[in-house]
């Protein structure tokens, strides 16, 4: 079976993901090739940032790899928090502080201007067909697949499921309900993170013909 790694520890995206690859290709976390340490993310886009993800996992640990960079773009904060979406509100990955935030800084702003959009880059890295070598490996040119989905931001939270901001993210495409209320494969079908990676997965079927 082809093994490819997702670039991440996070459980709740591994879950999503591997309800979308199904049993298809194995997936591996961080963890289960022993990287434990931070990979730096300093790029000012969401593509470059995933880009060094998948490039570090792959020419440190010789493995292909893929990984997913995501941003909550607000019409009425300028885009904001866009790539700085895991640390908006000043630790990196508190989901709470994070909200509290934009709650705050949108307590104005009428419902009609809530508007914004989950947008998803993922980023794959595949060494080269023909690569025996140990290292240094030899791999492809990167190739990058993107998902978004437009909504708008309440004004308090609602439901206790998904991650991040899913409590305040109602979907434009949905019944009302907001991504946090919603059973993991309902918010699978329509997310960013969803539609990025079907991409990729459709890339791979054809590529590997699983
Ligand atoms: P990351 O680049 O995928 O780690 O995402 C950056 C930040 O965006 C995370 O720390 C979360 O706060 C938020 N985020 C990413 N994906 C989702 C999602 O599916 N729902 C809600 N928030 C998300």
């Amino acid at each position: 079976m082809k093994k490819i790694v997702f670039a991440t520890n996070n459980a709740h995206k591994l879950e999503e993901l591997r309800q979308i690859v199904g049993d298809k290709i194995e997936i591996l976390s961080l963890n289960d090739i022993g990287c434990h340490e931070d990979i730096p993310e300093t790029a000012d886009t969401l593509q470059g940032n995933a880009e060094m993800k998948a490039r570090y996992v792959a020419d440190h640990y010789g493995y292909d790899c893929f990984s997913d960079d995501t941003g909550l773009e607000i019409d009425a904060l300028n885009g904001a928090p866009g790539v700085h979406s895991a640390r908006y509100g000043g630790v990196a990955h508190d989901s709470d502080r994070n909200i509290d935030r934009v709650l705050r800084e949108m307590k104005d702003v009428p419902m009609e201007q809530r508007t914004a959009r989950f947008r998803t880059v993922v980023a794959l890295i595949e060494r080269e067909e023909d690569d025996t070598t140990e290292f240094p490996l030899r791999f492809e040119e990167m190739k990058f697949f993107d998902g978004k989905v437009e909504g708008v931001i309440l004004t308090e939270r609602h439901g206790e499921g998904g991650f991040g901001y899913d409590s305040i993210f109602k979907p434009v495409e949905g019944d009302g309900r907001t991504f946090a209320q919603m059973q993991p494969e309902e918010k699978n079908a329509i997310s960013h993170r969803g539609r990025a990676v079907r991409k990729l997965v459709d890339y791979l079927t054809e590529q590997y013909l699983i």
